[in-house]
């Protein structure tokens, strides 16, 4: 099972193929903020992917739409939960 790593803490976090980073983080108890409970609609689980990217799901349309509309945006950003983990280790920073 990959590893998720929470930087700057360090904390690490088992995270399920085919789950998102979003339930991995909350199963884990980490606090991250998640208004809309997954719909990509309000941008607070906003992330910035350090490692693993390529391993993680595709952007789709609704998620390219919120992170348009989100402050802050990089070319590592990602939300939280739209992003489905693949097979490799991941690293992130929560931002939002
Ligand atoms: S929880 Fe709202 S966009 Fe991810």
């Amino acid at each position: 099972m990959p590893v998720l790593t929470v930087q700057p803490s360090g904390k690490t976090y088992q995270a399920a193929t085919g789950s998102s980073i979003l339930s991995a983080l909350l199963a884990g108890g980490e606090n991250i903020a998640h208004k809309c409970d997954g719909k990509a609609e309000c941008g607070t689980c906003h992330i910035s992917v350090l490692e693993g990217r390529k391993s993680l799901s595709k952007i789709q349309r609704a998620e390219n739409e919120m992170l348009d509309a989100t402050i802050g945006v990089g070319t590592k950003s990602r939300l939280a939960c739209q992003s489905i983990v693949g097979e490799e280790d991941l690293s992130i920073e929560v931002l939002a």
